[in-house]
This record gives structure tokens, sequence and C-alpha cells, in this order.
């Protein structure tokens, strides 16, 4: 969404307005206290239905956008349906911190390339669950909605694109099992009864992963993708979010795909999103903000804004974040391109849904309207925002000098985020309780601490090189705090390049010459080219720190003292930079030919910097099959033992790895199971991730056993009508990176056979 646009004109329109004047619907005098619209005993649907039966068309018409007046003759107030909680709740439309003292804050976690990198499902719905009951506290006291426009679960595909850094990365297995827990947390269970917790909302639904790249932006863009990516690549995130977690709402995104706008796209959000993973009428879809208009506006797909608000109210975008639908609907109706059944069928989804967050109900019923300040900000949710950032920190190089010697006493922190605040939490964040910045991490871990900045992210000035260099002289250890922040890569800006900007290298270069060791702590959701730095041999470590919020530098200062092991690996690939003149980010292809290198560790055919689910150890690991694996498996016997459920998810096998750890620190292990063969369509992935966990505290000399569930889906490919298919064949499964540590060979035999029905494209 187009934060920055709304924020601007929030500020524009009037400050005393900032506080969006929230209250609940009058069960108690109001006109609708005696109708079942208050009846708590009845079904949301009907309690729904009769309320919106009770609008005039004009009152239908008014309540389709994000901000809904209500009916103030019925006693309906209005509601925002824009709130945003990331990664904590968030600065936005529908939230408001009070200047001071109690609501001023919320905890403010990683950013979701971060919790992502820790590959830990239970932590991913620790945070979430954080998230959800601070963002209820608030609503409680009229500061913020019930429904969040989070999370984005688009894959980082082009490593160029400005909101990578709001995903879980490239892999959409990893995204699949991050985006369930994810909701879970975030609405108090699947599908929960009575009440959801908060509505969470699953963007941007299609194949958006561009911002402005040379000239195309993405309110013009047509996302071109085959019906073969969209189902292995592009949408098992969805798939995921919507059948599966049952999520509240989805968002359709910007960019149109093949030609239709996503907001007026009934195959996406007809047939795809309702008919395939059977999204129910007690759940609605948004456009993205302006998208509606855009249908008419930048897609010009509509002639008339009444032709453009008519296809996306039939498609199935039953809210307008914006003011399009209510500026239009009106003539619509009259010119019958819709009917009043359209506009009851849109307002009685998001009635329902707000019924099934007990916004009719009265409080007392009900336990999350307790939730109060003391609520937020918890001793609780300050630990587990810490643990949040340590887990997902990546260790990518290291000779050993990590952790550092008790001998090391001084150290120099040099470099643009050596005092980080705000640049710490990305974007989509709201104020923290507290933020600690990379030199208060030092000087909490009990180092002498000396800084000087030496640039900025992008400076092209080395006028202040001198007095850094100068101050590093004098310390044992130079700690070079640096990457890229949210003025090189952000919403609404993808980056030109993905090497290191300014003149950061040749400080670092310098500083590297003093001879004395160099550690890098990188920022930044997006990775840049580290292959001068893996070289240099005074460059003794780099840390990938991401965005990691509030603890920031508490965390990276754990890892430095050893104070806690690394273990989390990165989700995205590492390019060299001349990927970015390998390929264009308006190609959606995900598969290599002779002109498209192809993307992601699956199907890059160059040599990444650093491969996909890199990370070091301060420790060693021994691993060995605990139970021998199968040699073959039966493809009929496979499907006849999965009865009921949907057959993606039924059990393929659980593989049991033994980990010891041989090393001399407890350290967790993230186990990565991936996936190669020959079965199925040409060119094939060069491996995929199947499974994966986190185990955790791991003592010197004693083990682990991890059980690897891999579903039929992870062993699935796609054909060319996107159906995927078990293919017999030889496969390999390898655990971990690169040639592994531990591999097994089995072929799947018997007749190929499809285990998922793709939805085609009608033939209009
Ligand atoms: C907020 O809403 C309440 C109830 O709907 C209303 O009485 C009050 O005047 C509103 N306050 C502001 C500042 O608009
Ligand atoms: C429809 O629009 C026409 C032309 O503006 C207007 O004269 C007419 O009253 C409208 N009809 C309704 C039912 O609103
Ligand atoms: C606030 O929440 C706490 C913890 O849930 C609870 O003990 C307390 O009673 C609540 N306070 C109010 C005023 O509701
Ligand atoms: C960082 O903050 C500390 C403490 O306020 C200060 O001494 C130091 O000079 C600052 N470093 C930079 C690079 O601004
Ligand atoms: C800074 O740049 C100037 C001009 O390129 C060069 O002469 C000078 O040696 C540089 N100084 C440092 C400390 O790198
Ligand atoms: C650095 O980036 C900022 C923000 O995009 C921009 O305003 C500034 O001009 C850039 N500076 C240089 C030297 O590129
Ligand atoms: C390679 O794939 C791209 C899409 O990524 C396509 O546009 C192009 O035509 C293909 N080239 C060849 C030689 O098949
Ligand atoms: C993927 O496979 C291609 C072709 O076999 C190979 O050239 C490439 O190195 C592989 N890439 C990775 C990241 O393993």
């Amino acid at each position: 969404m187009n934060l920055l646009v709304a924020t601007t004109l929030a500020v524009a329109a009037n400050l005393a307005l900032a506080q969006f004047n929230y209250s609940f619907p009058d069960c108690t005098n109001g006109p609708l206290s005696s109708t079942v619209v208050c009846d708590a005993t009845q079904d949301p649907a009907t309690r729904a239905k009769a309320l919106i039966q009770m609008f005039t068309d004009e009152e239908l018409t008014q309540n389709t956008d994000n901000v809904s007046p209500g009916v103030p003759r019925l006693g309906l107030p209005s509601y925002q349906w824009w709130s945003e909680a990331l990664h904590g709740v968030a600065s936005s439309p529908g939230v408001t911190f009070a200047p001071s003292g109690e609501f001023s804050f919320a905890t403010s976690f990683p950013q979701p390339i971060v919790l992502a990198a820790a590959f830990d499902t239970d932590l991913v719905k620790a945070v979430a669950t954080v998230i959800s009951t601070e963002a209820r506290a608030f609503n409680n006291v009229h500061r913020a909605g019930l429904d969040f426009f989070t999370p984005n679960i688009n894959p980082f595909k082009d490593p160029r694109w400005g909101r990578g850094q709001e995903t879980p990365g490239e892999d959409p297995f990893l995204i699949s099992q991050y985006v369930f827990n994810l909701v879970v947390g975030l609405q108090g269970g699947i599908d929960p009864t009575p009440y959801f917790k908060i509505g969470a909302d699953c963007k941007h639904f299609a194949a958006y992963d561009l911002e402005d790249w040379e000239g195309i932006d993405r309110f013009h863009f047509d996302a071109r993708v085959s019906l073969q990516d969209l189902s292995e690549y592009y949408l098992p995130s969805f798939q995921s979010c919507v059948r599966d977690a049952k999520v509240a709402s989805v968002m359709c995104s910007y960019n149109s795909v093949n030609g239709i706008p996503s907001c007026a796209n009934s195959y996406l959000l007809q047939n795809i999103l309702r008919e395939h993973w059977g999204f129910d009428d007690d759940r609605w879809v948004t456009g993205d903000c302006a998208a509606i208009e855009d249908i008419f506006d930048t897609h010009q797909f509509a002639s008339t804004p009444a032709q453009a608000v008519a296809d996306a109210l039939k498609a199935g975008a039953d809210v307008d974040c914006g003011n399009f639908y209510s500026a239009h609907l009106p003539e619509a109706l009259n010119q019958s391109l819709i009917t009043r059944a359209d506009l009851e069928r849109a307002l009685t989804r998001q009635y329902t849904s707000l019924m099934r967050l007990g916004y009719f109900d009265p409080a007392e019923s009900q336990p999350f309207r307790q939730l109060n300040w003391s609520n937020v900000n918890t001793p609780d949710a300050q630990a587990l925002a810490h643990r949040a950032a340590v887990e997902g920190l990546v260790l990518l190089k290291n000779d050993g000098f990590l952790p550092l010697s008790p001998d090391a006493k001084s150290v120099a922190i040099i470099g643009p985020y050596a005092n980080a605040t705000t640049s710490m939490q990305g974007n989509y964040f709201g104020n923290a309780p507290f933020i600690v910045t990379p030199f208060q991490g030092a000087v909490d871990a009990g180092f002498q601490v000396q800084s000087a900045a030496g640039t900025t992210i992008n400076g092209t000035s080395n006028a202040s090189f001198a007095e850094a260099i100068n101050v590093a002289k004098s310390a044992d250890v130079i700690i070079f705090a640096g990457g890229i922040d949210n003025t090189i890569e952000r919403e609404s800006r993808d980056r030109l390049t993905v090497a290191w900007t300014g003149n950061q290298l040749d400080l670092i270069s310098q500083l590297a010459s003093l001879g004395k060791p160099v550690v890098i702590v990188q920022f930044g959701g997006g990775q840049v080219d580290d292959t001068e730095l893996l070289a240099n041999k005074n460059v003794r470590a780099i840390i990938w720190a991401g965005y990691p919020g509030q603890s920031g530098g508490t965390a990276i200062f754990d890892i430095i003292t050893g104070a806690t092991a690394p273990a989390g690996r990165l989700t995205v690939t590492q390019y060299p930079a001349d990927y970015v003149n390998q390929i264009p980010m308006t190609d959606m292809s995900i598969r290599p030919n002779a002109t498209n290198p192809g993307r992601t560790y699956k199907w890059y055919t160059g040599t990444p910097v650093i491969e996909f689910g890199h990370g070091l150890h301060f420790t060693t690991f021994k691993f060995s099959w605990q139970k021998q694996p199968a040699a073959r498996y039966n493809i009929q016997d496979l499907m006849s033992a999965s009865k009921g459920g949907f057959l993606d998810l039924a059990a393929f096998d659980t593989f049991q790895v033994h980990v010891q750890n041989t090393g001399r620190v407890t350290s967790d292990y993230v186990a990565l199971l991936f996936l190669s063969g020959d079965g199925g369509p040409t060119p094939r992935p060069n491996k995929s991730l199947v499974s994966f966990i986190r185990a955790h505290d791991i003592t010197a000399g004693s083990s682990a056993v991890v059980d690897m569930k891999v579903a039929l889906g992870s062993v699935a490919r796609a054909d060319e009508n996107g159906d995927l298919w078990l293919f017999a064949g030889s496969y390999r499964l390898v655990l971990d990176i690169g040639d592994g540590v531990l591999a097994h060979n089995f072929d799947l035999v018997g007749n190929s056979a499809r285990i998922v029905q793709w939805p085609q494209v009608p033939s209009s």
C-alpha cells in the first residue's frame, strides 16, 4: 500500500483528525439493540445480513471504502479498515500512538526478513501472538482497528525489490510455513470461535514484487506469469494463508496479472481465491490503496470510472482502500453496471468478519476486550523481541575470530549504522519502547567504545574517513556497521544495484589495511555483493543483521561476544553485482533459459556469492540418519495412504536426523532438508527446500534428534497447467546447503499421479 501518500495526506488534512475516532456499535439502546444484529446467540452471517438489509442504497455505496462512515441513524459507527502491524503495532491511518505515557509505544520486533532467518516457526507464532495482544489492547482504547493489513507474503524473487525486507524471503515453502504460523498467532487460532483476536490480511495478491524500476512502476506494471510459475512459485504462500490458516482478508495488488488488473481479476479473486481455496463469504478482499482507481487511471482497463468500480466489485474486491468506490459506485448502480445484490454481498462479507471479531458483542463476554496497557511491552515481550533478533542474525563469514576473545577490551564502531535507531526498524514500524543502538550494545557488553560514522550509506565524500581511521587505530577491534537502509530500498523504490552503495567499501578497505581485525555488521533487507569482503583477510567476520528491531544492538553484541551462538540462515540468495544486468526486474519467469539466468536458489544457473540457507556456527556438528530412510516409495501407495484432507498436505515421510554437537559451545542448529531429482518437466529446479526445523540449545557433546516432516506437496512439481504431480523418477535428499552434510537417494515408482488440479483461466 501507499503509506507514504496516505501519511502525507493525513498530515496535510488535519493533525487534529489524526486519531481515528473508533467506537463500538450501540447494541444497548440504539435501533439495532432489539434486532438479530445484536443477538450474540445467532450466527455471524445471519446477523450481518440482517444489518446490511437495513442499509439504503446510498448507505451501501458509501460504506465501501477503507473509511466506512457507518450508519449513524442505526447506531453503527464509522470504522477504519486500515491498520498496520508488520512487526509490531505500526503507525498507520488506523493506529494512533499517544504522544507520551500509556499507548505511546508498542513492542518492535525484527523485520520479517530477519524473523524468517531464524527458521523457527514457534518463534514466528509467539511473535504474532504478542503483536495481536498489543493490537487488541490498542483497539480497546480506540487507538487501533481490529483489521490489520499484514503480512506481505509475495516471494522476494528479485534482489532489487524495495519491499523484499517485509517478506520472509525467496522460498515459497519457507514463506508458506511462516505465514501459516504468523496468521494463526495474529488471529488467535485457525478460524477461532467464538472470536478472532484480530483480522490479518495477506497481501499483495498477486505476483507483486516491483515498486519502480527503470521507469516502470507498480501502478502500471502488467506481470506476465505462466500458470506453472503461479502455482509453483507465486501462490503457495497465499494458499497457506487462505486455505490453511484461514485469514480474514486478502489484498489485491496494484499490478495487472496477464493483462487484467489484480483487483478486477476474477480468475484470481473468484476462481483461485474463493473456489479453489475456499475463501468464504465471512472473509473479504480489499484493494491496495488506490488500486481500484488505477483500474481506470493507470491500467486504463476500464473506459469510465463507473465501469472500473463495477469490474472490481463484480470480480470480488469488496473494499476500496481509497475513495473510488464511494465516489463511483452510485453511478455504476444507476447505470445498472452493478446491482444492489453485488453491494450487499461485499458488505455482508465485511460485516460478517467484524461480527467474528466481536465488534457487535458486549465487552464483558470477550476475553480480548480485557486486554489493556499492562499487556503491552511486557518483560516477556521485550525478551521475545530480543530473542527473535538473536535467532535471526546470520553469520556470513568467520575465520574463527568470533566469538571475540575476552582479551579484546576496546572496540571502534565505524559506519553509518553506528548509532542507528529507527533505521534498524526497516519500514512499517511503530514507536518502540527503546532502541538499543550498535554503539549502546557495545557499551552494555562492557567494551570501551569509540565511534565515528566515516561516511553515510550512499556518501561519496571521503572527508570524514580520516577521523574514522583515527578512531579505529586506537581500538582492539574495528566494527563496521553499514549496508543499505530505507533510503536505498523502500516502498515505491527498487534498487538499481545490488553492490555496496556509496564509498562504504573504500572505507572498509582502508580500515582493513590498518592491520587490525575488522568485523562487518551488514544491515538491510536486501543483500549486497560481499565478494570483496569475503576475499579480504583482515575482514575476519561478517554478520548480517537485516533490520533487527528494538534490541538490535544487544543482539549483535550477543553474537560478537559469544553470549549466544549464531544459527540463523539466509532466506535469500546473495547474487553477484552483475546479476542486475542479466535480467530485467519485469521478467517474471523463474526458470532459466538462454537469455534468463534463472531466479532464486532453485533456478539460478550462475554461482551465487552466498547461497540461500547459508549461516555459520561457533561449534561443529556431526550428522546421521536416526533411522535409515526408505529407498523407494510407490506413488499409488502414497496416494491411497492419505485419505481425506488436501493431498498436498498429506504425509510423504518423516526423516529423523541425529545431530551431535561435537564442538565446545551450546548452539541451536537449523536443519534444512532439500530435494532434487529427475522427475517432471524440464528445466527442473536445482533443489527445493522440503522441510526445516530449528533445534534449540544443543549443548556441547550432546545430541538432538529432529523429525523432518515432508508433505506430498513438497515432493510434487508443477506441469505447464499448474497442476501438481508426483513424478516417477530418482530423487536425492540432502541435509543442509551445498553438497550437504547427509544425503539419501530414493526412487518414486509407479505411475506419475496428479495430486492437485490447478484452476485454468476461463475462456471469456
Ligand atoms: C467520536 O464518536 C463518538 C460516538 O460515535 C461521538 O459522540 C464523538 O463526537 C466523536 N468524536 C469526535 C472527536 O469526532
Ligand atoms: C441516474 O442518473 C441520471 C443522470 O444523472 C439521473 O437523472 C437519475 O436521476 C439517476 N437515477 C437514479 C435512480 O439515481
Ligand atoms: C489489565 O490487564 C491485566 C492483565 O490482564 C488485568 O489483571 C487487569 O485487571 C486489567 N486492568 C483493567 C483496568 O482492566
Ligand atoms: C554515537 O553515540 C555516542 C553516544 O552518544 C557518541 O559518543 C558517538 O560519537 C556517536 N557516534 C557517531 C558515529 O555518531
Ligand atoms: C580522498 O579522496 C581524495 C580525492 O580522490 C584523495 O586524494 C585522498 O587521498 C582521499 N583520502 C582518503 C583518506 O581516502
Ligand atoms: C543518498 O540517498 C538519499 C536518499 O535517497 C538522496 O536524497 C541523496 O541524494 C543520496 N546521496 C547521494 C550522494 O547519492
Ligand atoms: C527466455 O525466457 C524469457 C522469459 O524469462 C522469454 O522472454 C524469452 O523469450 C526466453 N528465451 C528463449 C530463448 O527461450
Ligand atoms: C543450478 O543448476 C545449474 C545447471 O545444472 C548449475 O549450473 C547451477 O550452478 C546450479 N545453481 C545452484 C545455485 O546450485
